[in-house]
Protein backbone atom coordinates (compact mmCIF):
# COMPACT_ATOMS: atom_id res chain seq x y z
CA UNK A 1 0.00 0.00 0.00
CA UNK A 2 1.27 3.21 -0.83
CA UNK A 3 0.71 5.61 2.04
CA UNK A 4 1.43 9.58 0.90
CA UNK A 5 3.25 11.43 3.56
CA UNK A 6 2.21 13.46 6.05
CA UNK A 7 4.23 16.29 7.68
CA UNK A 8 2.69 18.36 10.04
CA UNK A 9 4.12 21.11 12.00
CA UNK A 10 2.46 21.69 15.91
CA UNK A 11 3.57 25.35 16.60
CA UNK A 12 1.92 24.70 20.19
CA UNK A 13 1.49 28.33 22.07
CA UNK A 14 4.50 29.85 20.24
CA UNK A 15 4.51 33.06 18.37
CA UNK A 16 2.55 35.98 17.94
CA UNK A 17 0.08 37.31 15.31
CA UNK A 18 2.62 38.80 13.38
CA UNK A 19 5.37 36.12 13.77
CA UNK A 20 2.89 33.21 13.16
CA UNK A 21 1.39 34.95 9.99
CA UNK A 22 5.08 35.57 8.97
CA UNK A 23 5.93 31.57 9.12
CA UNK A 24 2.69 30.44 7.51
CA UNK A 25 3.89 32.52 4.56
CA UNK A 26 8.04 30.95 4.85
CA UNK A 27 6.23 27.96 4.89
CA UNK A 28 3.88 28.24 1.50
CA UNK A 29 7.21 29.52 0.30
CA UNK A 30 9.72 26.79 1.17
CA UNK A 31 7.10 23.80 1.05
CA UNK A 32 4.80 24.93 -1.27
CA UNK A 33 6.38 23.00 -4.33
CA UNK A 34 6.11 19.68 -3.01
CA UNK A 35 3.46 17.36 -5.09
CA UNK A 36 4.10 14.10 -3.64
CA UNK A 37 4.01 15.21 0.60
CA UNK A 38 0.98 16.38 2.36
CA UNK A 39 1.68 19.54 4.37
CA UNK A 40 0.05 21.15 6.95
CA UNK A 41 0.38 23.66 9.90
CA UNK A 42 -1.07 23.82 13.53
CA UNK A 43 -1.01 27.07 14.77
CA UNK A 44 -2.50 28.63 17.81
CA UNK A 45 -6.23 29.15 17.61
CA UNK A 46 -6.05 33.04 17.69
CA UNK A 47 -4.15 32.76 14.24
CA UNK A 48 -6.37 30.15 12.88
CA UNK A 49 -8.26 32.48 10.66
CA UNK A 50 -6.01 34.58 9.39
CA UNK A 51 -3.38 31.67 8.38
CA UNK A 52 -6.40 29.89 6.51
CA UNK A 53 -6.57 32.98 4.35
CA UNK A 54 -2.66 33.08 4.00
CA UNK A 55 -2.92 29.16 2.99
CA UNK A 56 -5.97 29.94 0.49
CA UNK A 57 -5.03 28.74 -3.30
CA UNK A 58 -2.21 26.57 -1.79
CA UNK A 59 -2.25 23.09 -1.13
CA UNK A 60 -1.29 23.45 2.80
CA UNK A 61 -3.72 21.97 4.77
CA UNK A 62 -4.36 24.21 8.41
CA UNK A 63 -5.01 22.02 12.02
CA UNK A 64 -6.10 23.18 14.99
CA UNK A 65 -4.48 21.81 18.03
CA UNK A 66 -7.45 21.42 19.90
CA UNK A 67 -11.14 20.97 20.05
CA UNK A 68 -14.46 20.80 22.68
CA UNK A 69 -16.43 17.70 22.39
CA UNK A 70 -19.75 19.94 22.07
CA UNK A 71 -20.50 21.69 19.30
CA UNK A 72 -21.21 24.78 20.76
CA UNK A 73 -23.03 26.74 23.68
CA UNK A 74 -22.25 27.90 27.21
CA UNK A 75 -18.37 26.69 27.69
CA UNK A 76 -16.58 29.81 28.29
CA UNK A 77 -13.09 29.83 26.14
CA UNK A 78 -13.46 26.86 24.28
CA UNK A 79 -13.56 26.49 20.44
CA UNK A 80 -15.59 23.90 18.68
CA UNK A 81 -15.57 21.60 15.58
CA UNK A 82 -18.23 23.79 13.61
CA UNK A 83 -16.15 27.13 14.49
CA UNK A 84 -12.49 25.51 13.81
CA UNK A 85 -14.13 24.86 10.27
CA UNK A 86 -15.44 27.95 9.81
CA UNK A 87 -12.16 28.75 9.68
CA UNK A 88 -10.71 27.20 6.99
CA UNK A 89 -8.96 24.23 9.16
CA UNK A 90 -8.67 21.04 8.10
CA UNK A 91 -7.85 19.04 10.17
CA UNK A 92 -7.44 18.66 14.39
CA UNK A 93 -4.87 17.33 16.95
CA UNK A 94 -6.65 15.45 19.46
CA UNK A 95 -5.40 13.46 22.35
CA UNK A 96 -1.92 15.32 22.48
CA UNK A 97 -0.19 14.39 25.28
CA UNK A 98 0.28 17.97 26.45
CA UNK A 99 -3.69 17.41 26.21
CA UNK A 100 -3.32 14.36 28.13
CA UNK A 101 -0.60 15.20 31.06
CA UNK A 102 -1.27 19.11 30.98
CA UNK A 103 -5.18 19.62 30.52
CA UNK A 104 -6.40 16.33 31.49
CA UNK A 105 -7.66 14.79 28.78
CA UNK A 106 -8.31 11.37 29.93
CA UNK A 107 -9.90 8.81 27.48
CA UNK A 108 -13.62 9.47 27.61
CA UNK A 109 -12.83 13.54 26.28
CA UNK A 110 -10.16 12.18 23.86
CA UNK A 111 -12.95 9.37 22.20
CA UNK A 112 -15.92 12.22 22.33
CA UNK A 113 -13.15 15.03 20.46
CA UNK A 114 -12.38 12.25 17.95
CA UNK A 115 -16.03 11.91 17.33
CA UNK A 116 -16.80 15.79 17.65
CA UNK A 117 -13.67 16.34 14.98
CA UNK A 118 -15.45 14.13 12.50
CA UNK A 119 -19.14 15.42 12.96
CA UNK A 120 -17.58 19.05 12.33
CA UNK A 121 -15.96 17.30 9.09
CA UNK A 122 -12.43 17.74 9.99
CA UNK A 123 -10.13 14.87 9.93
CA UNK A 124 -8.86 13.68 13.42
CA UNK A 125 -4.88 13.18 13.85
CA UNK A 126 -5.04 10.82 16.88
CA UNK A 127 -1.57 11.05 19.10
CA UNK A 128 -1.01 8.35 21.04
CA UNK A 129 2.22 7.22 22.84
CA UNK A 130 3.76 6.05 26.24
CA UNK A 131 5.68 7.51 29.23
CA UNK A 132 9.45 6.70 29.90
CA UNK A 133 8.17 4.77 33.05
CA UNK A 134 5.37 2.85 30.73
CA UNK A 135 7.85 2.06 27.91
CA UNK A 136 10.57 1.01 31.23
CA UNK A 137 7.80 -1.11 32.49
CA UNK A 138 7.74 -2.93 29.01
CA UNK A 139 4.07 -1.60 28.21
CA UNK A 140 4.26 -0.18 25.55
CA UNK A 141 2.73 -2.03 23.05
CA UNK A 142 -0.76 -2.43 25.83
CA UNK A 143 -0.66 1.61 26.17
CA UNK A 144 -1.25 2.09 22.26
CA UNK A 145 -3.70 -0.77 22.47
CA UNK A 146 -5.21 0.74 25.17
CA UNK A 147 -5.33 3.90 23.52
CA UNK A 148 -6.25 3.48 20.21
CA UNK A 149 -9.68 1.29 21.24
CA UNK A 150 -10.33 3.78 23.67
CA UNK A 151 -10.27 6.17 21.28
CA UNK A 152 -11.83 4.82 18.31
CA UNK A 153 -14.29 2.03 19.36
CA UNK A 154 -17.69 4.26 17.83
CA UNK A 155 -15.85 4.61 14.67
CA UNK A 156 -17.86 3.77 11.54
CA UNK A 157 -15.88 2.34 8.35
CA UNK A 158 -16.12 5.59 6.68
CA UNK A 159 -14.73 7.63 9.55
CA UNK A 160 -11.14 5.76 9.55
CA UNK A 161 -10.53 7.18 6.37
CA UNK A 162 -10.49 10.54 7.98
CA UNK A 163 -8.09 9.60 10.72
CA UNK A 164 -4.42 9.55 10.90
CA UNK A 165 -2.34 8.63 14.11
CA UNK A 166 0.62 10.47 15.72
CA UNK A 167 2.81 8.01 17.64
CA UNK A 168 4.23 9.80 19.97
CA UNK A 169 6.19 8.88 23.40
CA UNK A 170 5.85 11.39 25.86
CA UNK A 171 9.88 10.98 26.73
CA UNK A 172 11.11 12.23 23.36
CA UNK A 173 8.48 15.44 23.40
CA UNK A 174 10.54 18.39 23.62
CA UNK A 175 13.26 16.51 25.33
CA UNK A 176 15.86 16.14 22.52
CA UNK A 177 15.76 12.42 23.10
CA UNK A 178 14.13 10.75 19.79
CA UNK A 179 12.83 7.60 19.47
CA UNK A 180 15.44 5.18 17.40
CA UNK A 181 14.42 4.30 14.39
CA UNK A 182 13.86 1.06 15.18
CA UNK A 183 11.27 2.02 18.83
CA UNK A 184 9.55 4.15 15.85
CA UNK A 185 8.79 1.22 13.46
CA UNK A 186 8.14 -1.09 15.66
CA UNK A 187 5.49 0.97 17.69
CA UNK A 188 4.00 1.88 14.44
CA UNK A 189 3.86 -1.85 13.73
CA UNK A 190 2.06 -2.54 17.03
CA UNK A 191 -1.00 0.18 16.37
CA UNK A 192 -1.36 -0.92 12.63
CA UNK A 193 -1.43 -4.32 13.54
CA UNK A 194 -3.95 -3.37 16.01
CA UNK A 195 -6.28 -1.77 13.40
CA UNK A 196 -5.60 -4.24 10.79
CA UNK A 197 -6.87 -7.05 13.92
CA UNK A 198 -9.67 -5.01 14.94
CA UNK A 199 -11.00 -3.07 11.94
CA UNK A 200 -9.76 -4.35 8.88
CA UNK A 201 -6.59 -5.43 6.62
CA UNK A 202 -7.82 -2.69 3.86
CA UNK A 203 -8.06 0.22 6.83
CA UNK A 204 -4.90 -0.53 8.40
CA UNK A 205 -3.22 -0.50 4.81
CA UNK A 206 -4.22 2.44 4.26
CA UNK A 207 -3.79 4.56 7.55
CA UNK A 208 -1.05 6.68 7.54
CA UNK A 209 0.64 6.99 10.71
CA UNK A 210 3.18 9.86 11.89
CA UNK A 211 6.23 10.10 14.15
CA UNK A 212 6.62 12.51 16.57
CA UNK A 213 8.89 13.60 19.17
CA UNK A 214 12.56 15.36 18.92
CA UNK A 215 12.14 15.54 14.99
CA UNK A 216 14.48 17.87 13.08
CA UNK A 217 15.85 17.80 10.08
CA UNK A 218 18.89 15.51 11.18
CA UNK A 219 16.95 12.49 12.18
CA UNK A 220 13.73 12.90 9.85
CA UNK A 221 15.23 10.88 6.53
CA UNK A 222 15.91 7.82 8.96
CA UNK A 223 12.84 7.86 11.00
CA UNK A 224 10.80 8.28 7.92
CA UNK A 225 12.66 5.50 6.08
CA UNK A 226 11.35 2.58 8.32
CA UNK A 227 8.57 0.99 6.89
CA UNK A 228 5.11 1.91 8.18
CA UNK A 229 6.37 5.58 9.33
CA UNK A 230 4.44 7.67 6.81
CA UNK A 231 5.49 11.02 7.92
CA UNK A 232 6.49 13.49 10.82
CA UNK A 233 4.36 15.40 13.66
CA UNK A 234 7.13 18.15 14.53
CA UNK A 235 7.01 20.69 17.34
CA UNK A 236 10.36 22.55 17.96
CA UNK A 237 11.80 22.53 14.56
CA UNK A 238 8.65 23.48 12.93
CA UNK A 239 8.89 26.69 14.02
CA UNK A 240 11.73 27.92 11.73
CA UNK A 241 10.90 27.38 7.90
CA UNK A 242 14.10 26.42 6.82
CA UNK A 243 14.47 23.03 9.21
CA UNK A 244 10.44 22.47 8.97
CA UNK A 245 10.96 22.73 4.88
CA UNK A 246 14.55 20.06 5.49
CA UNK A 247 12.07 18.11 7.44
CA UNK A 248 9.42 18.01 4.39
CA UNK A 249 11.51 17.76 1.74
CA UNK A 250 13.54 14.25 3.34
CA UNK A 251 9.54 13.04 3.25
CA UNK A 252 9.86 13.61 -0.42
CA UNK A 253 12.57 11.29 -0.81
CA UNK A 254 15.42 14.45 -0.96
CA UNK A 255 18.71 14.15 -0.23
CA UNK A 256 19.17 18.23 1.81
P1 LIG B 1 9.00 18.30 19.58
O1 LIG B 1 9.26 18.07 18.09
O2 LIG B 1 9.31 19.68 20.00
O3 LIG B 1 9.63 17.22 20.40
O4 LIG B 1 7.41 18.15 19.78
C1 LIG B 1 6.76 17.04 19.27
C2 LIG B 1 5.30 17.23 19.39
O5 LIG B 1 4.76 17.21 20.49
C3 LIG B 1 4.52 17.45 18.17
O6 LIG B 1 3.16 17.37 18.41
Amino acid sequence: MNRRPFVAGNWKMNLQASTALQLTQEVVRTTGRHRTVDVGIIPSHPFLAAAGHKLEGTRLQLGAQDLHSEDGGAFTGAVSGPQLRSCGVRFVLVGHSERRHVFGDDERIVAAKVEAGLRAGLDVMLCLGETEAERDAGETQGILEQQLSSATWKLQGEDWSRLTLAYEPVWAIGTGRTASPEQAEQAHAWARNWVQNHVSETVAGALRILYGGSVKPANAAELMAREGVDGALVGGASLKADSFAAIVSAAAGERS
